[in-house]
């Protein structure tokens, strides 16, 4: 692996896990994980989620990860070295990138025009939910303004890739992620303190199992690979970047607990300010665009903490976008060949074009429908129905059965070894071989329309 010597690595440790732990927080733990909970059960289905994310996404983490340390390669790349019957697994990851960046590029734009009118302050102005219906609504289908926010959020994208691994991404996702987080904490403190806002905290965080049906076991489970990322080849890419001394195990649990963080807090920033307005909970996709604004809209200083919102997803986009175009790049740049600023601009052209088709069918173009499906919806069904769980179904099966166990313990406790006598390891062994690929496969028949329960 000659060429490996002259690639970019991460700077360390911290590094690692800041890039990893960016890629996998997003839109899906803010916009998505509380109003999946909120129609799931609230507490019921955050235990369910958990247990989802010790038993299937982490170790599926670590499998990724250890593919992507030992090739120091792309998502197809990492696969030729290992064994090319399975590198159908990474042009999967690698079109499932692609067509996520298609619509998660338009709810991204979303938010930064969004966070550019509470700023400005007319969104905040508008004070019953129904006129913000009526914006929210009148913006998605507009003709041009969902697709010039797309392109600018494929644009700042593309700056950032094109700057490097070390000089764009890591840099990016050093300030971004602290800013997240602190972010974050301001807010769900705020939250807390509304008056009413305790009941809030309570739907969430107690858990009532009447609720919960075979479904939202499988809904956690989707909503566990989705938001940590997994099943497409963006946490071998960024593994291919880690120095020799960042632990597999270590960045893969701390990457995790990051990514449950986060979509815990988005709970306790959002449940109390639902229920101190006095608002159902259970109000599907609009929760954040629809529901949250009306509710600025009655608070103090509703402007600043609109702002603060909307500014905190436009950054969780902003990284997750970032590991889906280096996906994307790497594969283009290191398997045909292209400089890294070619390999970005194709990946841009492309997932720009695709995200400013995905916005359109929105409006203009409604009629068109694939399979009955908007563009937009199709993207979305296509990837976090069936490209997701088959990918970490086959790269499950590849590391638990194909790998041998030897690779993968050196990959794992390297460079102190003595995998044999760890218990972690028969358990990780057992989770990969033989618990994660029967449970997703499950779900991925479950998601085909096959009703198993
Ligand atoms: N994990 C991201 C989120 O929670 O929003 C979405 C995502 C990013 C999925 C990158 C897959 C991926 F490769």
């Amino acid at each position: 692996m000659k060429e490996s010597q002259h690639r970019a690595t991460f700077g360390g440790r911290i590094s690692a896990v800041l890039v990893a732990a960016g890629g996998a927080v997003g839109l899906g733990n803010i916009w998505r994980f509380p109003y999946v909970a909120g129609d799931n059960g609230g507490g019921a289905f955050l235990l369910i989620y958990i247990l989802c994310i010790l038993f299937l996404g982490l170790p599926l983490m670590i499998a990724e990860f250890s593919i992507g340390k030992a090739t120091h390669r792309n998502a197809v790349g990492a696969f030729h070295l290992l064994d090319r019957r399975w590198s159908g697994i990474g042009y999967m990851g690698v079109l499932s990138s692609v067509l996520i960046l298609g619509f998660y590029l338009v709810v991204a734009g979303w938010t930064a025009e969004y966070m550019i009118h509470s700023f400005t302050s007319d969104l905040v102005r508008q004070t019953s939910a129904e006129v913000h219906r009526h914006t929210f609504e009148a913006f998605i289908t507009h003709p041009w303004k969902p697709v010039f926010y797309a392109t600018l959020f494929a644009a700042a994208t593309h700056l950032i890739v094109t700057l490097g691994v070390k000089e764009g991404i890591e840099r990016a996702a050093k300030v971004m992620m602290p800013l997240l987080f602190l972010f974050l904490i301001v807010l769900s403190v705020h939250s807390m303190l509304l008056p009413g806002g305790i009941e809030g905290l309570r739907f969430f965080l107690t858990p009532d199992f009447s609720k919960v049906t075979a479904s939202s076991v499988l809904t956690a489970l989707g909503q566990s690979f989705f938001s940590l990322s997994i099943g497409l080849g963006t946490m071998i890419t960024y593994a291919s970047y880690f120095t020799p001394e960042t632990s597999i195990r270590h960045t893969a649990l701390h990457v995790t607990l990051l990514d449950t963080l986060v979509a815990l807090l988005a709970g306790l920033m959002i449940f109390p300010a639902v229920f101190s307005a006095g608002i159902e909970p259970a109000a599907g996709p609009s929760l954040v665009f629809i529901t949250l604004p009306t509710i600025f809209g009655s608070m103090p200083l509703g402007e600043l903490w609109s702002t603060i919102f909307f500014l905190l997803l436009v950054i969780a986009a902003l990284t997750s976008t970032i590991s889906l175009h280096e996906t994307v790049t790497a594969y283009l740049q290191e398997e045909w060949a292209l400089s890294r600023f070619a390999a970005a601009r194709c990946t841009t052209l492309f997932t720009a074009l695709l995200g400013a088709l995905a916005s359109l069918s929105l409006g203009v173009l409604q009629e068109w429908r694939i399979g009955g499906l908007t563009l937009f919806d199709a993207l979305d069904f296509v990837t976090a129905n069936i490209l997701l769980p088959l990918g970490g179904l086959l790269i499950c099966v590849f590391v638990g059965w194909r790998w041998k166990r030897d690779e993968i313990a050196s990959q794992l406790y390297a460079p102190t070894g003595g995998a044999h006598r760890r218990p972690g390891f028969s358990i990780f062994r057992f989770l990969v071989r033989y618990f994660c690929p029967v449970v997703m496969l499950l779900l991925f028949l479950d998601n085909l329309g096959w009703k198993l329960f």
